[in-house]
């Protein structure tokens, strides 16, 4: 295939003449022409490997074998919308629900994480006849316009915030309010949702539904302190809202322990909606939503058809089921497990080794679990203060060194590692010495007064 039949220049150019700059690429400066990729592995167009250290849409691997066959194999027979009988939805389905807590039993399939959230959306309306959000700082669910309304990390830049929406602060330990030191930051967070919600009340507004991602990934890689989604979910309930977990980024078994990101705040924990897209089709359009049978029944109870014309094809579902059975073949959530503890040591001696690294590990919290981490670069230990500059400067030094990685968060200072989930002991080895040998540098330059090409 002749993926890479112009030069990367003139792939540029064309690219600058005819999509909008809206649409951005990586490393704006000096953008990489990818032809190829396979399992944890990108190809430039000159044959150069690059190990992907970010890609979690590739969840079990690039162009894994058995979900490129298993699309290509139900292409060959049948590949039609959701109205005809077919087995591929409901055996789909089925093995969802056996991963699910049992409230959670009624599925919808769509095409794209940002679908999946308008629906979970109008379905916590159309259940509790309430239209406020209550959303947390920074957060992102979706580029469409409902979404860019309870996304603080787009609305901020755009018209600002809309009167039925409603912030809470990030449950961040390291840079929050609430921080390490706290005897409880999981109640502490909770009583700002709670605060969020009777000031709303005040206003005579009236709560929908509390949206969150299971664990914050674009506002910093956060990892909610445990108990803090129960108590939140009282008092959502409370106001008569439902708890949508959006589980886009971390779900299916990314966080090792379990198979949902939501689970680590407990078994007792149930969301009324969850919310699944990017790594469930493996690079496939999938996306889906699940949610118990009263929230679906309120819905249905409109006689309004909900219908999509892609969502729940049978290619789409024989996608979603290769990607079940790849993740429990090759035990991929156990494999997360034992190499992002591995990833997660040898981050936590380069927090040893260089002041730039802020947080990874601290005694009674954790930056990350499974192969969801996140490193954030710090100026100055007693300030906190991001380290902006520096950390786009590391993350343009490691593409040249053929890593690709990217920042997250506020200040654009977290480091995240979310890599397809065959990423290797090796890799994280390889990995972690081209970050330290990187750091040592910078130190080396700073030291001797010299100046960092920074880019932002
Ligand atoms: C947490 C979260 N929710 C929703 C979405 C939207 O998904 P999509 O881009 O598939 O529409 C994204 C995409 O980045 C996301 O990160």
């Amino acid at each position: 295939m002749a993926a890479d039949r112009r030069s990367k220049a003139d792939t540029l150019a064309l690219r600058q003449r005819l999509i909008s700059s809206s649409c951005r690429l990586f490393f704006p400066e000096d953008p990489v022409k990818i032809v190829r990729a396979q399992g944890q592995y990108m190809y430039d167009e000159q044959g150069a490997e690059y190990i992907d250290c970010i890609n979690n849409v590739a969840h079990v691997g690039h162009c894994h074998p058995v979900v490129v066959r298993a699309a290509h194999e139900q292409n060959q027979v049948l590949n039609t919308n959701s109205r005809y009988l077919h087995d591929n939805i409901v055996d789909y389905a089925q093995r969802l629900s056996e991963t699910l807590p049992e409230p959670l039993c009624v599925f919808y399939f769509l095409n794209s994480g940002s679908e999946a959230n308008d629906l979970a959306l109008r379905l916590a309306r159309h259940y509790t006849g309430h239209q406020d959000v209550v959303v947390l700082d920074h957060a992102y669910h979706g580029h469409l316009s409902s979404l860019i309304d309870i996304s603080p990390y787009k609305f901020r830049n755009l018209d600002g915030q809309k009167e039925w929406v409603h912030v809470a602060p990030l449950p961040d330990t390291y840079r929050g309010p609430y921080r390490e030191d706290h005897p409880n930051p999981a109640v502490a967070y909770a009583n700002e949702v709670k605060r969020v919600v009777s000031s709303a009340q005040e206003k005579g507004r009236k709560i929908a539904a509390f949206f969150a991602e299971s664990l914050p990934s674009v506002g910093g890689q956060i990892i909610p302190p445990a108990g803090y989604f129960s108590q939140v979910a009282e008092h959502i309930h409370k106001a008569g809202g439902v708890f949508v977990a959006d589980e886009i980024q971390v779900g299916f078994g990314r966080v090792g322990k379990h198979f949902w990101a939501f689970q680590l705040q407990g078994k007792d924990f149930v969301p009324d909606i969850v919310t699944m897209g990017k790594s469930i089709g493996n690079g496939h359009p999938v996306a889906c939503v699940a949610t118990t049978q009263p929230v679906a029944r309120a819905f249905e109870a409109t006689g309004v058809e909900y219908f999509n014309t892609f969502g729940g094809s049978p290619v789409s579902c024989a996608v979603g089921l290769a990607v079940l059975n790849v993740l429990e073949k090759e035990q991929l959530q156990a494999h997360a497990t034992s190499v992002g503890s591995f990833l997660m040591e040898l981050l936590r001696q380069q927090k040893i080794k260089h002041p730039i690294v802020g947080d990874v590990s601290l005694p009674r919290r954790h930056r990350g679990v499974g192969l969801f981490i996140g490193v954030d670069l710090i100026k100055d230990e007693a300030t906190r203060t991001p380290a902006t500059e520096e950390a786009a400067y590391l993350v343009s030094r490691l593409k040249e060194n053929y890593v690709l990685l990217s920042t997250d968060g506020p200040g654009r200072n977290i480091l995240k590692f979310k890599p397809p989930m065959c990423f290797s002991l090796d890799n994280a080895r390889q990995v972690v010495a081209k970050l330290d040998a990187i750091l040592t540098d910078m130190e080396e330059k700073v030291r001797s007064c010299q100046t960092l090409r920074f880019q932002l």
